[in-house]
């Protein structure tokens, strides 16, 4: 850990994050915000179905946000390319934390916000192409979604404060 708290890992994927960008082809999207800081993360998903089972074949993401953020949207691109949607669903906090090395107390909020953008892509690409949403998925959109409107109302009100000045 160097005297910014962060692993060496973290500052590795933050300083060269991985699969950073826009996918050009994409067919899920993920759209998430902090509601902590304000910070906003979009990801994106390709997902094919190979053999009958649904695979994420490419992962990106654009993260407007800290050093965590940014180093957890890597980490969580590397960990779901490759993966069935079902697992990817499967993927936690503990799980990139351990691969970031660590992430200081405070900013382990930071790293909800790649899982969550994950879930918000799979979500999209499931409702879009009418397939059937798992129970405790669409629960977590729905949760997902009110913090959203939470942020948004923030900024709204933000802005017309700095409209008047
Ligand atoms: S401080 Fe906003 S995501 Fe880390």
């Amino acid at each position: 850990m160097n005297q910014t708290g962060y692993t060496k890992e973290v500052m590795k994927h933050f300083q060269k994050p991985h699969n950073y960008g826009r996918l050009k082809k994409y067919n899920g999207l993920g759209k998430v915000g902090n509601i902590v800081c304000g910070d906003v993360l979009w990801l994106y998903l390709n997902v094919e179905n190979k053999n009958g089972k649904e695979v994420i074949k490419d992962v990106s993401y654009e993260t407007y946000g800290c050093v965590a953020a940014i180093s957890t949207s890597s980490a969580i691109s590397d960990l779901a390319k490759g993966k069935t949607i079902e697992n990817a669903l499967k993927i936690n906090k503990e799980q990139v934390i351990k691969v970031l090395g660590d992430l200081p107390p405070i900013k382990i909020h930071c790293s909800l916000l790649a899982i969550d953008a994950l879930s918000e892509a799979i979500y999209d690409y499931l409702s879009m192409g009418k397939k059937p949403v798992p129970g405790d998925l669409r629960e977590k959109h729905q949760k997902i979604e009110r913090a959203k409107q939470v942020i948004e109302e923030r900024y709204k009100k933000w802005t017309e404060k700095e409209k008047q000045k």
